[in-house]
C-alpha cells in the first residue's frame, strides 16, 4: 500500500462518511476504513468518483496508506468505543503522528486521552464538529483542540473543508488538549438555551396572542430578517409552517411534547456547576426538556389551577408580538453571555488560552447556533479582547436597556396566565442578580453561620466572623 493519503477517516457512519467526502471533494487524498468493510465498499461504490479515496479493509492497510506524519481521524461512538479504536490504532503509529477525534467526546475524556498519547509522542486532537450531517458534507464549524503543532499540520485541511463566512473559514485552533471539545459542548449548551427560548416565544404567541402555527411561522420569518436572524429561527419557521401529511393538521400539533436529549447540554450544566459558573438559562433549558418527558408527574399536576386571562385583540396581539421579540433577543444575549462566561471560567481552570472572538468568528457559519448576532460578538471582542461581559459592549447594553419593559411585561404576563417560561425567567433573573447592589445572599451567610458556624464576612471591615447565636449572643473574629 503506497502512503499517499493526506488524512484517513475510520468510522464511516453518516458523519464520518460525509467528512471523508468533504475532504476528498476539496482535493485531499483520503484513506477510508470501517470496522465492517461493507461500509467502506459502499462509500467507494456510491461516492468513489467524488475525489481520491484509498479504501483499506484492515487497520494495518489503513495506516500504511497514510503519508507521514500520519493524520488519522476517528468518527465513532463516544466513550468506550472511542477508547477501543484508539487502542487499536495507536500501536501502529509513530511519534509525530496524529489521532483526531471528530466525535462528540466529553472534554475530560479528551484531556485524558491527549495526556496518555502525548506520553507516546502521538498528538491527540479533540475536534468539535458542528453542523450535523449536512454540515459535515458541505462545511461544518470545527473547534479544534490539541497542540498547536498538530494544528499547524491539520489546520489548512480543516479550514478548507469548513463553512466560510465573508471568505473566512469557520475552523480554528481553540486551545490545548480538551479545549475544542469543551467549546463544542458549550456550543450545544447554548443551542439548548436558544431552542428553549424560541420554543417559549412560540408558546406565548400561540397561547397569548392566539396566533395559528402558520401565522407564527410568518412572525419567525420576519424576525429572521432582523437582529434575531439565525439558522434556528429559520428552521423554526419551516417547522411551524409544515402541515402533517397524515392528518392535514399543523405538524407541530401532532408532535409529542416530550423533548429528547443526547446529553451535551447536560454536560455543560454539570461542568458549570463544578466551575461555579451560573449558566442558568442553559440549565433551565435542560431541565425543561427533562420535565417535558415526565409523563406521570405531569399527569399528577394536570388540572391543578393556574392563571387565566382573556385572549388578546388583534391590535394587542401585534404589540405583544413586538414585546416577545424584545424578550427573546434580551434573553438570548444573556444566554450567550453565560456561555461566554463558562468558557472563560474553564480556560482559567484548565490553563487554556481561548480567544472568544475566534470562537464567535467560527460560530458564524456551519454550526447549529450560526447567527448574524455572532458577528456582533466577534466585532465586540475584536474591539476589546478583554471584554468582561457582552453587556460591557455599548450596543448590547443599549439593546438590553431598550428591552427592559417588554422583557419584564412578557414574563409577568406569562406568570399571570400560568404559561411556563423558565428560560426567559432565568435569563432575566440572572440579569437582575448581576446588576443588584445587595443580594439576599447576606441572609444565607447569617443562616449558615447560625446552624453551621460557617462564618461570614462583613461589609465594613476585613476578616471572617462567627456569631455565637445562643445567649449571651456575641460575635468574634475568626481570621
Ligand atoms: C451540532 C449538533 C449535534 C447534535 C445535537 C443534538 O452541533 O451539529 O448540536 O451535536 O445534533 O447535539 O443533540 P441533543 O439530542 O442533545 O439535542
Amino acid at each position: 500500500m503506497n502512503a499517499t493519503a493526506a488524512i484517513g477517516v475510520t468510522g464511516l457512519g453518516v458523519m464520518g462518511r460525509n467528512l471523508a467526502r468533504n475532504l476528498a471533494r476539496n482535493g485531499y487524498t483520503v484513506a477510508v476504513h470501517n470496522r465492517t468493510a461493507g461500509r467502506t465498499r459502499a462509500l467507494m461504490e456510491v461516492y468513489g468518483d467524488e475525489g481520491t479515496f484509498v479504501p483499506a479493509e484492515t487497520p494495518e492497510d489503513f495506516v500504511a496508506a497514510l503519508e507521514r506524519p500520519r493524520r488519522l481521524m476517528i468518527m465513532v461512538q463516544t466513550g468506550e468505543v472511542t477508547d477501543a479504536v484508539i487502542g487499536q490504532f495507536a500501536p501502529l503509529l509513530e511519534p509525530g503522528d496524529m489521532i483526531i477525534d471528530g466525535g462528540g467526546a466529553h472534554f475530560a475524556d479528551t484531556r485524558r486521552r491527549e495526556a496518555a498519547l502525548r506520553a507516546r509522542g502521538i498528538h491527540f486532537v479533540g475536534a468539535g464538529v458542528s453542523g450535523g450531517e449536512e454540515g459535515a458534507l458541505e462545511g461544518p464549524s470545527i473547534m479544534v483542540g490539541g497542540s498547536s503543532e498538530a494544528y499547524d499540520s491539520l489546520g489548512p485541511m480543516f479550514e478548507a473543508i469548513s463553512a466560510k463566512v465573508d471568505g473566512e473559514p469557520c475552523a480554528a485552533h481553540i486551545g490545548s488538549d480538551g479545549a475544542g471539545h469543551f467549546v463544542k459542548m458549550v456550543h450545544n449548551g447554548i443551542e439548548y438555551a436558544d431552542m428553549q427560548l424560541i420554543a417559549e416565544a412560540y408558546d406565548l404567541l400561540r397561547q397569548v396572542a392566539g396566533y395559528t402555527p402558520a401565522e407564527i411561522a410568518d412572525v419567525f420569518r420576519r424576525w429572521n430578517e432582523g437582529r434575531l436572524g439565525s439558522y434556528l429561527i429559520e428552521i423554526t419557521a419551516e417547522v411551524l409552517a409544515h402541515t402533517d401529511p397524515v392528518t392535514g393538521a399543523p405538524f407541530i400539533d401532532v408532535v409529542a411534547d416530550a423533548a429528547g436529549q443526547k446529553g451535551t447540554g447536560r454536560w455543560t450544566v454539570q461542568t458549570a456547576l463544578d466551575l461555579g459558573s451560573p449558566v442558568t438559562a442553559i440549565a433551565q433549558a435542560t431541565f425543561a426538556r427533562a420535565a417535558s418527558g415526565r409523563r406521570e408527574l405531569r399527569a399528577a399536576y394536570s388540572g391543578l389551577p393556574g392563571g387565566t386571562r382573556p385572549p388578546l385583540s388583534r391590535t394587542e396581539a401585534e404589540r405583544f408580538t413586538s414585546q416577545v421579540e424584545h424578550a427573546l433577543y434580551a434573553s438570548k444575549v444573556i444566554a450567550y453571555d453565560q456561555g461566554r462566561q463558562v468558557i472563560q471560567d474553564a480556560a482559567a481552570e484548565y490553563g487554556w488560552k481561548i480567544d472568544l472572538g475566534t470562537v464567535a468568528r467560527i460560530w458564524r457559519g456551519g454550526c447549529i447556533i450560526r447567527a448574524a448576532f455572532l458577528d456582533r460578538i466577534r466585532a465586540a471582542y475584536a474591539f476589546d479582547r478583554d471584554l468582561v461581559s457582552l453587556l460591557g459592549e455599548m450596543e448590547f447594553a443599549m439593546e438590553i436597556t431598550d428591552a427592559q419593559v417588554p422583557w419584564r411585561e412578557i414574563i409577568a404576563s406569562a406568570a399571570r396566565r400560568g404559561i411556563p417560561v423558565p428560560a426567559f425567567s432565568a435569563a432575566l433573573a440572572h440579569y437582575d442578580t448581576l446588576r443588584a447592589d445587595r443580594l439576599p445572599a447576606a441572609l444565607l451567610q447569617g443562616q449558615r453561620d447560625y446552624f453551621g458556624a460557617h462564618t461570614y464576612r462583613r461589609t465594613d471591615c476585613p476578616g471572617t466572623f462567627h456569631t455565637h447565636w445562643t445567649a449571651p449572643v456575641r460575635s468574634e473574629t475568626t481570621a
